[in-house]
């Protein structure tokens, strides 16, 4: 009986109704579907067997290419070797390896890594870390977290909330107290066809200090910004504008979070935007490349200061309450390792750094046509 009940399901039609897909209009996706079956390299291929250029490399996500040979093996490795190792008071070994090697990757003593599964969580996890810090050094009434208009940093309740992309953010009720926004730091009228970082704008960052002056430093725990906006329309900051950030959160106190789920892992040409723009945050939020896209995982970059905060009191006694079923997953991690295997091996930074070039050039020209 329950054979012919699996082989019945098996048997059903593969209906296009109870998937109810995220970010995109149901009901005219179903009219006129979109199905990808495969990719390699820069191409999908489509069901009906054509092959497209992946321009946006999926999601901004899959940076190293599709399919690649040696990120596929070491998955294929890993599942057939430690299909699962628990999150919790157990480990694994390429787990402890490939926070080693992300932390190697950041600039300045960003030597932490804290895992988790997507971009969303890795926002919500650096969040939570903010007012844990704040809270385990008796500043409990920095509670306050600062966003900026037009911001993107995922779809979890934090990220909503410090988000700044009104459909987001709008069928959402309240989302939680004692959030505030910056000023977006686009401005057409004076940045219109700028060539990279606009000149414009860095007094942008002062209007922290607006927000300083209307909650008080002692009610702020960190800042989160894109350092290049990107779902909202690509936003490179305004010259100057990072630094300045930093300098007003040093003043006050307050934790500056970069989150880099699009910038980091070569798209800037560099591991991370950090570092193209010589500032340091105290959290760095990546998911995306740091498996090619090949399977989900994020994390937390976070400063020694930061880390060592909480490593006091008694030994037994477990520091954050936090963490995820699949944090470092053992899949995610041989992907990882492979994916910066390959990044280093093929040069792949450095070749992002030298196309930046041409691709202003060729910029330009659309807009003369
Ligand atoms: C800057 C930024 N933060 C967070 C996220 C959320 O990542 P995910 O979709 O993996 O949850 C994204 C996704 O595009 C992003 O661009």
């Amino acid at each position: 009986m329950a054979q012919a009940q699996a082989q019945a399901k098996i048997g059903l039609p593969n209906d296009l109704e109870p998937y109810w897909m995220p970010f995109t209009a149901n009901r005219a996706f179903k009219k006129r579907p979109r199905l990808v079956v495969g990719a390699k390299d820069m191409h999908y291929i489509t069901s009906d067997g054509r092959r497209l250029i992946d321009g946006s490399a999926g999601l901004w996500c899959t940076n190293a290419g599709h399919n690649r040979v040696p990120i596929v093996e070491a998955i294929q490795r890993e599942a057939a070797t430690l299909d699962y190792a628990p999150a919790f008071q157990f480990s694994h070994p390429k787990a402890f390896e490939l926070a080693s090697r992300v932390a190697a990757l950041a600039p300045g003593d960003l030597d932490h890594v804290f895992f988790c599964n997507s971009g969303s969580e890795a926002v919500d996890t650096a969040l939570k870390i903010a007012l844990a810090y704040h809270n385990v050094r008796g500043n409990g009434s920095r509670v306050r977290l600062i966003g900026r208009e037009r911001g993107y940093h995922g779809v979890g309740f934090g990220g909503i909330a410090v988000g700044g992309i009104v459909n987001n953010r709008k069928q959402f009720g309240a989302l939680f107290a004692g959030v505030d926004h910056l000023q977006m730091t686009y401005n057409r009228e004076k940045q219109a066809f700028t060539i990279g970082e606009p000149e414009w704008g860095a007094h942008l960052a002062d209007d922290l200090d607006r927000l300083v002056a209307l909650h008080d430093a002692s009610t702020i725990a960190a800042v989160i910004v894109e350092p290049v906006a990107a779902s909202t329309g690509v936003l490179p900051p305004p010259k100057g504008y990072l630094e300045r950030l930093r300098a007003i959160c040093d003043k006050h106190g307050i934790l500056l979070i970069f989150d880099e789920v699009i910038t980091g892992f070569g798209r800037m040409g560099y591991a991370f935007a950090a570092e193209r723009y010589g500032v340091i945050p105290d959290m760095i939020t990546f998911a995306k490349g740091v498996t090619s896209g090949s399977v989900p995982m994020g994390g937390v970059l976070v400063r020694k200061g930061i880390y060592d905060a909480f490593m006091k009191g008694p030994e037994h006694v477990i520091e954050l309450f936090h963490g995820y079923t699949y944090s470092a997953h053992p899949l995610a991690c041989a992907a990882g390792l492979a994916t910066l295997d390959l990044y280093r091996e093929e040069g792949l930074f450095e070749r992002g750094s030298s196309a930046r070039a041409s691709w202003k050039l060729r910029g330009r020209k659309l807009r003369w046509r």
